[in-house]
This record gives C-alpha cells, sequence and structure tokens, in this order.
C-alpha cells in the first residue's frame, strides 16, 4: 500500500512557469531566463502566511532568528517584516533579535561537496533560545547550532526541493515544494548573479553559459 503526503504548496514537475512577458524583470537579465517559476508576489502572500503560522505557534516565545546568508536575506528580511506586522496588530507580541550566518556550497549549478560556515558570528547567545533559521544547506547549520543547545529550534524556508533522499531534515515552515530545478533571483544566485530579480526564475542554458565561471 502506498500513501501520498499532499503538499498543498507543492509546485508540480510539469509547472511550465509563467512567461517572461507576463511579469517585469530586470533588462539585464533578457535572454538569460526561462520563465518565472513563482512571481515576487506570490512570495509574498505565502510569506505572510507562514509568518502567520510562527506567530501561531511561538508566539509567546522571544526568538533568535539565524538568517543564513547570502540566499535566505531576503526570505529571512520579508519573514521577520511580516511577523513585526502581525505583531503590532495582536495582543501576543514576539521580541525578535536577528543573526547572520554564511554558507557557501554551489558552484555554477552544482553542490559542491565542501561546504562551509564562513563568517559566522560567536553563536553562544542561542543557548536557551528557540530559534527559527532561515536558509537551505540545512542539515550542517542544524548541528551546528545544536551544539549550542537553544531551548527550541525550527526552520523555515521558502523552497524545498524534491530530490531524491531529501527527506532527513524536513524543515517546520516550507513555503514551497518545488520540482529539482536551479532556480535564481529574490536573493538566490548564480555564480553571485540574479539575486537582485524579484521573481524567482528557471535560468536559461545561455545565461548559465553567459555566467559560468
Ligand atoms: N538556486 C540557487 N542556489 C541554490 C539552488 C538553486 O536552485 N539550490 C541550492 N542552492
Ligand atoms: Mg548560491
Amino acid at each position: 500500500m502506498f500513501a501520498f503526503i499532499f503538499s498543498p504548496s507543492q509546485i508540480n514537475d510539469d509547472w511550465p512557469g509563467y512567461g517572461l512577458d507576463l511579469f517585469s524583470h530586470p533588462a539585464h537579465y533578457s535572454g538569460d531566463l526561462e520563465c518565472v517559476f513563482i512571481p515576487h508576489g506570490v512570495i509574498m502572500d505565502r510569506t505572510e502566511r507562514l509568518a502567520r503560522n510562527i506567530m501561531d505557534d511561538l508566539g509567546d516565545h522571544d526568538i533568535v532568528v539565524l538568517c543564513v546568508l547570502k540566499g535566505g536575506y531576503q526570505f529571512s528580511a520579508d519573514l521577520v517584516d511580516r511577523i513585526k506586522a502581525l505583531s503590532r496588530n495582536s495582543s501576543c507580541t514576539i521580541l525578535m533579535r536577528v543573526h547572520f550566518i554564511r554558507l557557501k556550497s554551489y558552484l555554477n549549478d552544482q553542490s559542491t561537496e565542501d561546504l562551509h560556515i564562513v563568517g559566522a558570528e560567536d553563536l553562544s547567545f542561542l543557548t536557551g533560545k528557540a530559534i527559527v533559521g532561515t536558509g537551505k544547506t540545512m542539515k550542517t547549520l542544524l548541528k551546528h547550532v545544536e551544539a549550542f543547545r537553544p531551548k527550541m529550534i525550527k526552520v523555515a524556508t521558502l523552497l524545498v526541493k524534491r530530490v531524491p533522499n531529501n527527506w532527513a531534515c524536513l524543515p517546520d515552515y516550507v513555503g514551497f515544494e518545488i520540482p529539482n530545478r536551479f532556480v535564481v533571483g529574490y536573493a538566490l544566485d548564480y555564480n553571485e548573479y540574479f539575486r537582485d530579480l524579484n521573481h524567482i526564475c528557471v535560468i536559461s542554458e545561455s545565461g548559465k553559459v553567459k555566467y559560468k565561471i
């Protein structure tokens, strides 16, 4: 017997994305993109709902937000912003502190073995705190963070890719589950390009060649 776990935020493998001419994007990336995979407005609406879920779960805790740079900066900023807005209009407020950690593992569109934490601050302030991490490369980071024995760790990520054996550490809050495609924009990069794109897009083959190192 098979059980299918239906995820309502799932984007199917056959989703072709939106045509580029339906939305604005910077002219300097014309020709470098295949489609708009998730428009900026949809990202923002989904982020607002995740903020609500986080408030419902953690509303009476002070939290430390640990933003995973660089790809997580936009999602972190928008998520914190939405939590602040909800907090303003609610009787239960969340005191948030925001910290940053940097992980690096990708060259071109390939994951490299040597994932490393760069530019980490002293994380001893995490001890005894509730944490919401935002980012992609979670397993290494979780091991690192757990060593500081925080009271609670929650992981929020905008995207989870459907890749084989990716079930080992499923985040607590997921924006969208997407097919295994390399996407850029909304702070996600290809060799440091495309972070300045608002939508999440699929890069074109010519885009990959143009910015390859
Ligand atoms: N885009 C950008 N960075 C990434 C991706 C991606 O699809 N997957 C892992 N790091
Ligand atoms: Mg990157």
